[in-house]
């Protein structure tokens, strides 16, 4: 079978885990990329080449003729590829999250240094490796002059790749993550940064969330790779070939989320979170829990609230949703025991026999969450740095007389800073103020806000985006 669009990311639409039977159970990914592309693809014939992340996916590639999941269960077109687990640990763990995540989100500070030595070279071999088989998977199902897009820091050097064995393809690469200023991206090894640069321009289309990151990849580019740039027009001229550089800020379906935050899951939990805080007011935060999202220094900023806003003990609950996430690496166990250290420090502080300041989530619990926007009278999304953050769009989305407290270093204050209350991220005081500001925002103007904050989350819906970059590679 051969398809004639076909998608490359990392983690797939669905993940298997293996129960102790020996039996598979299926459930689908997370994170924005998965959430967003998922609905676009369901009932298409895009085929989705995505890696096994488990132990559970590799016993469902194995049962699957080809790695053809759709042949051997309910899912759509989706090969996996079943990639030796120390070659793809090396490429995942090492060079996608622990150095490529860390260099776009500036993530790089003591006690988290780079090292680039004997290991990271036969880590990067690996990132090679694992590049290779996404590329050679594409080349063996596209068709003649069929699209490939191919998303993400885990497979930046998969386009060249591609493009050496299927010069007919049309390709697109797309970046869910911010990227990194020259300055910046330039503590990589020289040849390490000029094969990632130029790994992605072998697409034909480079695709980003916001103006800045295409800027800043483009910057990177010039400087570093010496390509020719040209910030009107957006384009990198590089080894004889111009690859353009789009800007596609990706949204929500609106209509899809309202409906499922509808179904009957939801509107128990509402219930209960209802039962548990009473009538007090609720600040949100729902996040994987990832160093970029600045988790602590959003506790630390409630915590100061609390401190200057005694009039508010007793009458506010945060409601706090930090999920696991990459637990392979040490220094995301570090972080969600600091998020729990500050949080039991906040109930030792403030806790009384009738009132519980702060709700710790760990655990994944979408429809949970979904009920906790729906309740929500803050909202606080305060990452260092972010791509794009799609929970600043959910949540105006299921409620518009939430007020959000963003950080301007996420993509989305792009376009929904004007509505909301921009903070800068690392400054704990100026966040505390942002969170009193909102809660006694005037509900006529939180309503106005929040209208027009739902307008600009559901400009751009995933369906759109996907098409758009498909127009793209015509
Ligand atoms: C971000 C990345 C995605 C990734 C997601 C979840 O949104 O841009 O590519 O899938 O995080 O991270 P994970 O490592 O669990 O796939």
């Amino acid at each position: 079978m051969s398809s004639s669009v076909l998608i490359a990311s990392n983690r797939g639409p669905v993940s298997f885990t293996l129960s102790e039977d020996g039996g598979l159970t299926m459930r689908r990914g997370g994170g924005g990329l998965v959430s967003g592309l998922s609905d676009v693809v369901r009932d298409t014939d895009v085929l989705w080449v995505c890696a096994a992340l488990s132990d559970g996916d590799r016993g469902a590639v194995r049962q699957a003729p080809g790695g053809r999941l759709d042949e051997a269960f309910d899912t759509g077109p989706i090969r996996m590829l079943d990639i030796p687990p120390a070659v793809f640990h090396r490429a995942y763990n090492a060079v996608a999250n622990s150095t490529l995540w860390f260099v776009n989100h500036l993530l790089y500070n003591t006690p988290f240094s780079p090292e680039f030595g004997t290991r990271f070279a036969r880590e990067w071999e690996s990132y090679r490796t694992y590049n290779g088989a996404f590329a050679l998977a594409l080349a063996e199902e596209a068709t003649a002059r069929a699209r490939v897009m191919v998303q993400d820091y885990h497979l930046t050097l998969t386009p060249a790749m591609l493009r050496v064995e299927r010069p007919d393809l049309r390709i697109a690469h797309f970046s869910h993550t911010p990227w990194a200023p020259p300055e910046y991206f330039a503590l990589l090894p020289e040849d390490v940064a000029a094969e990632v640069l130029s790994g992605i321009l072998g697409a034909d289309h480079a695709g980003f969330l916001t103006a800045r990151w295409a800027r800043a990849f483009m910057d990177c580019c010039a400087a570093l790779l010496g390509a020719r740039v040209d910030h009107a027009d957006r384009t990198v001229t590089w080894a004889g070939r111009i690859t353009r550089i789009g800007v596609h800020p990706l949204g929500v379906d609106g209509e899809a989320l309202r409906a499922r935050a509808a179904e009957p899951d939801v509107e128990s939990h509402m219930a209960a979170i209802r039962d548990h805080v009473g009538d007090r007011r609720l600040i949100v935060r729902i996040d994987r829990t990832e160093l970029s999202k600045n988790i602590v220094r959003g506790l630390r900023a409630y915590q100061a609230f609390l401190a200057g806003h005694p009039e508010w003990h007793g009458r506010v609950v945060h409601l706090a949703f930090a999920y696991p996430s990459r637990h392979d690496l040490p220094e995301y166990r570090e972080y969600t025991a600091a998020v729990q250290r500050c949080a039991q420090e906040i109930e030792d502080e403030y806790a009384t026999e009738d009132w519980d300041p702060l709700i710790l989530n760990v655990n994944d619990d979408y429809p949970r969450s979904l009920a906790a926007y729906r309740l929500a009278d803050v909202l606080l999304v305060n990452p260092v740095r972010d791509g794009m953050n799609l929970v600043a769009k959910e949540g105006p989305i299921l409620s518009p007389r939430c007020a959000l407290v963003l950080s301007r270093e996420a993509g989305a204050a792009a376009e929904l800073g004007a509505d909301s209350l921009l903070v800068n991220p690392f400054d704990v005081t100026a966040t505390a103020a942002a969170l009193h500001e909102a809660l006694t925002l005037p509900e006529e103007e939180r309503l106005k806000r929040g209208l027009r904050l739902r307008e600009a989350a559901t400009a751009l819906p995933p369906r759109r985006w996907f098409d758009d970059q498909i127009a793209a590679l015509r």
